[in-house]
């Protein structure tokens, strides 16, 4: 009954946060002529992407539209990271995907699946110069980069003594072999051998051998009328003779003949409660919390370290170094974070092997270094505007005792300064620490990356992600804690006050 409530509770909080975009975002869905909003993740050539007109493109693509002919539906496509893509069919947000899905039991708890579309399977893919890894085996004790959430994270979870590092793509974790930080990648074979074939992955082979055979499916939620109509669709684009000639235009083969079901069609799920569920994952979010502390604290010293010389050079009295410094101000707050993040660990080594020379960033220095520069950057102006907002007055007074200018920044300036930008100072340390979930990004397993693992793995993207979002806000409540105490005690008229 509690577990019940509790999850109603949460269901009408998520509720109110998207009550706008749904409001949005509704389409129409009766009859013949109805409109599908199809999921798909395009960063999977040549199944689904965007090509140079920004138009989506692929065989997937092809398909649905041919289908959609078909069956006489339209379909209004949504970019959805593939990881997200069964979480927003459970929450009808989106009424079907085409992603180069396969189908699978696990899955198949969760989502129906149409007819399968195509035959794939998962192989791996090292560096040319590799000469160790030639079979799964040899995959053993080896680094693996895989897309989250996908069937190549599962075969990759099962080799012995393997570090799996997972990606929100297939090409970043293709990019993070390229750049020589993983040994290996295991991702759908056509995907790989296309980036191969066209040239946009120079110094990787392929293992020929397949790891697996598996069947793309589209998706729709459990029970929904719509997967019928895609049914009806596809048949009749494999028969009539469209499927061919669109396996043609992106494979230049003639396809193999396809089975018509696949084993795992009503599968259901045991329901587990949502208490038990958090209570599971809670040691796995845990070791993400470690993590995030970990980024953050170091983190937040370089950036006091580098923040405070910047913010003294903001104030020098050399002009260019002033400008240097309101140039580093400039940049750093001008940029995205994500995109500083993406530049320092996967533009810099890729830069670097354009100049001939090898060379990687551990994630956790790189994060640590976007992460700082960053803060650099508004830490640098609060320096500035807490020795601003000292009145003249005192320096005068203090040089009129006859101390000198280092001596009046050091016991007079600063230490007032000091307990003025203290609050400012909080609030950047806990924007610092929410922004450590960026680095997800570099495949680093802080707190929402685990976060992300867990759903990928059950699909209870509720659950978890409140469950996230609760270890964050008492992450931040605590901070902001320690922050009001040490501005007490820094204060001596409040201190005062307080031991009264
Ligand atoms: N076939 C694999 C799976 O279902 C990978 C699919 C990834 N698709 C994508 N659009 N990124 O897990």
């Amino acid at each position: 009954m509690v577990q019940f409530r509790f999850r109603r509770w949460l269901c009408w909080c998520l509720a109110i946060v998207l009550s706008c975009s749904l409001l949005a975002g509704c389409s129409v869905n009766s009859g013949a002529g109805k409109t599908l909003r199809v999921a798909t993740e395009p960063a999977f050539p040549p199944f689904e992407f965007q090509g140079k007109d920004g138009k989506l493109q692929g065989f997937s693509i092809d398909l649905i539209k041919a289908i959609a002919a078909a069956a006489d539906f339209s379909v209004d496509f949504e970019n959805i990271p593939f990881d997200g893509i069964i979480p927003a069919l459970q929450a009808k947000t989106i009424d079907a995907a085409i992603s180069s899905m396969t189908i699978t039991q696990e899955r198949s708890k969760t989502v129906a699946f149409s007819r399968p579309y195509f035959q794939a399977g998962l192989a791996i893919a090292t560096r040319t110069d590799n000469q160790e890894i030639k079979s799964f085996d040899s995959l053993q004790n080896k680094k693996i980069a895989v897309q989250i959430g996908t069937t190549g994270a599962e075969k990759a979870k099962t080799v012995p003594g393997a570090q799996v590092r997972s990606f929100d793509s297939a090409p970043l974790a293709l990019q993070e072999l390229l750049n020589g930080n993983v040994d290996a990648v295991i991702n759908d074979a056509p995907v790989t051998l296309y980036a191969i074939n066209t040239g946009n992955l120079q110094g990787i082979k392929v293992i020929q051998q397949l790891l697996t055979e598996e069947f793309y499916g589209i998706a729709t939620a459990k029970n929904s009328a719509d997967l019928s109509l895609i049914n009806q669709g596809l048949s009749k684009v494999l028969e009539n003779g469209t499927y061919h000639k669109i396996y043609q235009k992106w494979f230049k083969s003639t396809p193999p003949v396809l089975p018509e079901k696949t084993p795992f069609a009503n599968e259901n799920k045991a329901n587990i409660n949502s208490f038990s569920l958090i209570w599971q994952s809670l040691p796995t979010l845990l070791t993400g919390v470690v993590v995030t502390l970990q980024l953050a604290f170091l983190s937040v010293v370089c950036g006091l370290v580098g923040g405070s010389l910047i913010g003294i050079m903001r104030l020098s009295a050399i002009k260019p170094v002033r400008w240097l410094a309101r140039a580093y101000i400039d940049f750093f707050r001008g940029t995205p974070l994500l995109v500083q993040i993406f530049m320092i660990y996967f533009g810099l080594p890729a830069f670097c092997q354009e100049l001939g020379f090898t060379w990687s960033l551990n994630r956790l220095v790189a994060g640590v270094i976007a992460l700082s520069l960053n803060s650099a950057a508004y830490i640098a102006e609060i320096v500035r505007a807490g020795i601003q907002s000292i009145e003249i007055g005192q320096s005068e007074a203090a040089r009129s005792l006859g101390l000198n200018s280092l001596q009046t920044m050091r016991y007079v300036i600063f230490p007032q300064a000091f307990r003025r930008m203290i609050p400012p100072l909080g609030n950047e340390f806990i924007s610092l620490l929410k922004d450590t979930s960026l680095v997800a990004v570099i495949g680093f397993e802080e707190l929402f990356r685990k976060g992300q693992l867990i759903v990928a793995e059950n699909y209870r993207a509720l659950e978890i992600y409140a469950a996230v979002a609760v270890i964050y806000l008492c992450l931040t409540l605590v901070s902001s804690q320690a922050i009001s105490s040490l501005e007490i005690w820094m204060n001596p008229t409040k201190k005062s006050n307080s031991k009264i």
